[in-house]
């Protein structure tokens, strides 16, 4: 078991990938920030005391030549976790320059972490610990809203829901427009939006529909250490998808809950905003090379949460290409 919070050591992986993919913003080069985030986060993930395994990654080591599933990572002297990451979640925001892009990486005891497989969608709905015991993804999202509504002692129309703006969504929006609640549609970034729901007064009240399986699996960790309500259930958006879960045994129906995907109690969780955003603000770039970073670092096991503001002394001018990044790691490891 981990034995002190290894979060303020993820706080700085998170750190040093949105410093090295903020130069990025609206470029138009969704794998230019990724990659520089990645680079990033690896480097400094080596030099982080744990023995540790990506379990969610960028990919399989054939398409992914760094952070890829199965890949071990850290010096290999401290505790055996899985690890997730997501070094630019909301690739396209970043490249368009849209707000709420973050570097995002979770970590728990080995074995301990669900492993996607061939599911890359999942339907999922998050709230604040207050609705935990409210919630049920089985039922319609009418139903849940009411519920919810009753657990936090308001009205539905002062409820604000976070739902990705995509076509597969059309009827969900149409049902939560009835019920009167209110909506935040965003184009990508459903970590955020279920980090939000689980934070009361962060200006998200719930997170619904469908998004990324991996994405669930990193939000997970989040809402079980703010110690949030979460269901999600597989949800193939294609026959091969679908093909693909029966292939390997995987039951469509089956409900998971944050205690499933994240089944330790020892969980980290830490994120750095890379654009500005509602919740988190971006990277700035101060006069003078100064750098500022903001981040979240969460404890599972304390439930302690801490918000990180990070003022970098770097020459902004370096971050950019492969000086910017060996300053933004050697910031970030030092
Ligand atoms: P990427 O950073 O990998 O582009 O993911 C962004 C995201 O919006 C996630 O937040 C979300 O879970 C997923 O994509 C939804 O996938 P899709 O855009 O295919 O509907």
């Amino acid at each position: 078991m981990p034995y002190r919070n290894l979060g303020m050591d993820l706080v700085r992986v998170t750190e040093a990938a949105a410093l090295s993919a903020a130069r990025y913003m609206g470029l138009g080069d969704k794998e230019g920030g990724d990659k520089a985030a990645v680079d990033a986060m690896r480097a400094v993930l080596n030099g982080v005391d744990m023995d540790g395994v990506v379990v969610i990654g960028e990919g399989e080591k054939d398409e992914a030549p760094m952070l890829y599933n199965g890949e071990k990572i850290g010096n290999g002297r401290g505790p055996a976790l899985d690890v997730a990451v997501d070094p630019v979640e909301g690739t396209r925001l970043l490249a368009f320059g849209r707000p709420n892009s973050i570097a995002v990486i979770a970590a728990a005891e080995k074995g301990s972490m669900w492993q996607p497989g061939p599911s890359y969608y999942m339907r999922k709905i998050v709230v604040e610990k207050a609705a935990r015991g409210a919630i049920d993804i089985k039922e319609s999202a009418t139903e849940n809203l009411n519920r919810i509504a009753e657990a936090l002692n308001r009205k539905v129309n002062e409820l604000t829901i976070f739902i990705l703006d995509k076509p597969r969504h059309r009827q969900l929006i149409d049902e939560i427009r009835k019920t009167g609640a209110r909506i935040s549609l965003n184009s990508d970034g459903d970590v955020m939006g279920a980090l939000m729901a689980a934070i009361p007064g962060s200006g998200i009240d719930v997170l619904m529909g469908t998004g990324g399986t991996p994405e669930g699996v990193i939000a997970a960790a989040a809402v079980k250490a703010l110690h949030g309500g979460m269901q999600a259930r597989c949800h193939p958006q294609s026959d091969e998808e679908r093909q693909a879960l029966s292939r390997a045994g995987m039951d469509i129906s089956a409900v998971y809950t944050e205690d499933d995907l994240i089944r330790s109690d020892d969980a980290f969780f830490a994120a750095t905003g890379i654009t500005e955003g509602s919740f988190l603000e971006g990277v700035h770039f101060d006069r003078n090379g100064g750098v500022t970073t903001h981040s979240i670092v969460i404890r599972a096991l304390s439930g302690s949460m801490r918000f990180v503001k990070g003022v970098h002394q770097l020459n902004a001018e370096h971050i950019f290409g492969a000086e910017g990044l060996a300053s933004a790691v050697r910031l970030a490891t030092t």
